[in-house]
């Protein structure tokens, strides 16, 4: 039997500002019409921004002067670190620019304005398809937008595609800058939203106090404790009470915003603070997860998140406060690093491109129809 092979890369950073994560992978199918192809993963690098990057990009996350014009020195910025990651990607799997049918860019998100009626993925694809002579697919969010949805999340359809299982009813929850759940029934249905923040307020509250860019393992959170009266508050944002389809960024759950709730909270240890947004985080993406699917039996969580101890012991409590025995879990016990999960998503939705196929989930952006996602800049 005969097989045919083509590479797709995956470039993913996402709002938590840290990085690109970049994936290669090697998609074989035999050469026969309907047959089922299989996806291998040939390599893995991920590249942080530098702190000038990272503050560009923070920067452009709220409206100031002159800023189409920084916008395109950050995305040209961008490309060099997508473009770096590509190299390593060829040189891990040895393969040249050739073998690669596409790469899907994310772009970096500076405004997600669904309600607008647009989204904006900071990027130069016209660069990147210049600097790495392979064909690049870019913007997968703003045709999702224009066919009426919310443009996010995307990953549902890949999580379906890769962690759909039929025999049980399972969540997959991404943490990365903002959290989302994709919901995969055991009827093979899908729904899914995001829940809100995921470590975005965590970050920002201990870049405040500690110059760092993340709590590592969520130390810093369980050496506090909850504040009842912050986290009530916290929970009254209207956006954790609108039903999906919907979707947000870091142009709600942002260091402005947490500095509001905070304004009649002054005595309050840091550290207490740090705690009350760990249980924040864990129990929005709990109680989320609770109302639609109330039967969930594995949650499965990839992103940035998963490797905070803390907030995985949180998720784990208040499932079980919630009354559920649903276990969690990251995502490595089905195969794929939590790192590598959204990269994944892009490597496919590339794919998908190509195949001119479909790319959202109407039923979790709420779009009026499946779409290509998309736009080509050829090698
Ligand atoms: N060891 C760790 N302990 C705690 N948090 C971590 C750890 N590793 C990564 N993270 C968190 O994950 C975030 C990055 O997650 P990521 O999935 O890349 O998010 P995004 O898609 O928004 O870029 C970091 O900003 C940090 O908050
Ligand atoms: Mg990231």
């Amino acid at each position: 039997m005969s097989l045919i092979s083509a590479y797709y890369i995956g470039l993913m950073s996402g709002t938590s500002l840290d990085g690109v994560d970049g994936v290669l992978v090697e998609v074989t199918a035999p050469a026969h019409a309907g047959a089922v192809e299989t996806t291998r993963q040939l390599a893995a690098a991920y590249l942080p921004f530098s702190s000038s990057l990272r503050d560009a990009l923070l920067a452009l996350q709220v409206s100031d002067t002159d800023e189409l014009h920084r916008e395109m020195q950050a995305a040209n910025q961008l490309v060099l670190v997508y473009a770096n990651c590509v190299l390593q990607l060829l040189s891990q799997s040895r393969l040249t620019p050739e073998h690669i049918t596409a790469i899907g860019a994310h772009g970096q998100t500076i405004r997600h304005r669904p309600e607008w009626g647009y989204t904006r993925q900071l990027n130069n694809p016209a660069l990147l398809a210049e600097l790495t002579g392979i064909n690049v697919i870019a913007d997968f969010r703003s045709r999702d937008i224009a066919a009426g949805g919310q443009g996010a999340p995307l990953v549902p359809a890949y999580h379906r595609h890769v962690f759909g299982l039929l025999s049980e009813s399972r969540v997959v929850a991404n943490i990365g800058g903002i959290s989302n759940i994709s919901v995969l029934r055991a009827d093979g249905s899908v729904m899914g939203f995001d829940t809100g923040p995921g470590n975005v307020l965590m970050d920002a509250w201990i870049m405040q106090h500690h110059g760092r860019s993340f709590d590592t393992n969520g130390d810093w959170a369980a050496q506090g404790s909850v504040i009842p009266g912050l986290l009530t508050l916290l929970n009254a944002e209207a956006f954790l009470h609108v039903p999906p389809p919907k979707s947000t960024g870091r142009d709600l759950f942002n260091l402005i915003w947490l500095r509001q709730k905070l304004s009649g909270f002054t005595d309050a240890s840091a550290a207490d603070v740090q705690a009350t947004l760990c249980i924040y985080t864990a129990s929005t993406l709990i109680e989320a997860t609770l109302a639609y699917a109330p039967d969930v039996q594995q949650l499965y969580i990839c992103g940035g998140g998963a490797y905070n101890s803390t907030l995985m012991r949180q998720l784990q409590l208040q499932l079980q406060l919630g009354g559920s025995s649903a276990s969690v879990q990251n995502t490595s016990v089905l195969g794929v690093s939590p790192s590598h999960v959204e990269a994944l998503a892009f490597a496919w939705l590339a794919q998908r491109f190509m195949q001119r196929l479909s790319g959202n989930l109407p039923d979790v952006t709420g779009a009026s129809g499946g779409r290509v996602l998309g736009a080509l800049y050829p090698a």
